[in-house]
């Protein structure tokens, strides 16, 4: 495929998109978290070229948008507990793993043949005005090749993707830097399978105690749970002192030689952590850095979600 067409972030520009979309071609799309790699969700070749274009393994499902609540009731099967956390946290950062409804009308890739569907009703005013425009529901991960670092600007889903998809709709980087948070509802409690946008405390708060179960490794039910994932191709290191030579990664006041948030701000670190790796990563080539040394983030609100990034995209890979 030759470069993208670039989409404005207009309502021509989200006509468009939802007319490649109509066509069966990819779509990078804005999402308040990161930019998705998107397809009409009810096609089943459309969705087969998204495992494709990221090199993804079939057996991982993807993230199912939708515009609304309402849409959602048509496609998966939700309890009380379910929609309180519908009704709190829609639209917004909060992905559902919920049952499939008869008739849900998905290509059965989109949930790697599971009986359960993730679903998610995104806040981004152009990916809203894209699934409107569209009117079917929208399958997308995120738009990085498998296993590398999540884009949360279209510099960087170009740099990834840019020869697999069709178009890109241009608007910005990303607010909220990291992916959804993931929970599964169910009787004897919801779990959470991987923390995310929407902090655990401020679900909690509504919920009860969740039960972990994001584990690298400990259980491959979402598989973006996988140990290695995120990684940049510079090895990672957490904590502990700079070495000389090393690419110093920073958080809070302190030397570096770029830093997360200088002033400790979490929700200012989330929205920088990709970019930031991407740029690390680019500073160690230019500087044949044998690693990249990431300062201490606390691990509470934002921090857990960051933390479990930089601990994937420090894990051994095999
Ligand atoms: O913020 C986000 O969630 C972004 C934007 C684009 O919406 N999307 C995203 O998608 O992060 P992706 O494909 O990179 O991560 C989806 C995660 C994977 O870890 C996958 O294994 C898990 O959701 N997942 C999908 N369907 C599932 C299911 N039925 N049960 C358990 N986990 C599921
Ligand atoms: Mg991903």
């Amino acid at each position: 495929m030759s470069l993208p067409e670039l989409l404005p972030d207009t309502p021509e520009g989200h006509a468009r998109a939802a007319t490649l979309l109509g066509h069966g071609t990819l779509v990078a799309l804005p999402t308040e978290t990161v930019y998705g790699l998107a397809a009409d969700a009810t096609d089943d070749a459309a969705v087969a070229a998204i495992y494709a274009a990221k090199g993804r393994p079939g057996h991982n499902p993807l993230i199912v948008h939708v515009p609304d609540l309402a849409t959602a009731e048509d496609i998966a099967a939700f309890s009380d507990a379910a929609r309180a956390l519908a009704h709190a946290f829609w639209p917004g950062p909060l992905t559902l793993v919920l049952p499939l409804k008869p008739d849900h009308g998905l290509s059965p890739r989109v949930t790697a043949g599971l009986p359960t569907v993730a679903i998610r009703v995104p806040a981004h005013p152009s990916m809203q005005a894209v699934l409107r425009a569209f009117g079917r529901p929208i399958a997308a991960p995120s738009a990085n090749p498998s296993g590398k670092i999540s884009a949360t600007t279209p510099a960087h889903v170009l740099a990834g993707l840019g020869d697999r998809i069709a178009a890109l709709l241009d608007a910005g980087p990303c607010a909220v830097g990291v992916e959804s948070t993931i929970l599964a509802p169910a009787p004897g409690g919801t779990r959470l399978l991987r923390e995310g946008g929407l902090p655990r405390e401020a679900i909690e708060h509504l919920t009860g105690p969740l039960i972990a179960d994001t584990t690298p490794g400990a259980q491959i039910e979402a598989p973006g749970q996988l140990a290695s994932h995120y990684a940049p191709e510079t090895r990672l290191i957490l904590g502990g002192t700079a070495q000389p030579g090393e690419i110093a990664l920073g958080f809070g006041p302190m030397p570096c030689d770029l830093n997360l948030s200088p002033m400790a701000d979490l929700a200012e670190a989330a929205t920088n952590l990709f970019a930031a790796l991407h740029t690390a990563d680019a500073l160690a080539a230019a500087r044949a850095a044998p690693a990249i040394r990431v300062a201490d983030v606390p691990e509470q609100g934002l921090g857990r979600a960051i933390n479990d990034r930089l601990r994937r995209a420090a894990a051994p890979r095999d």
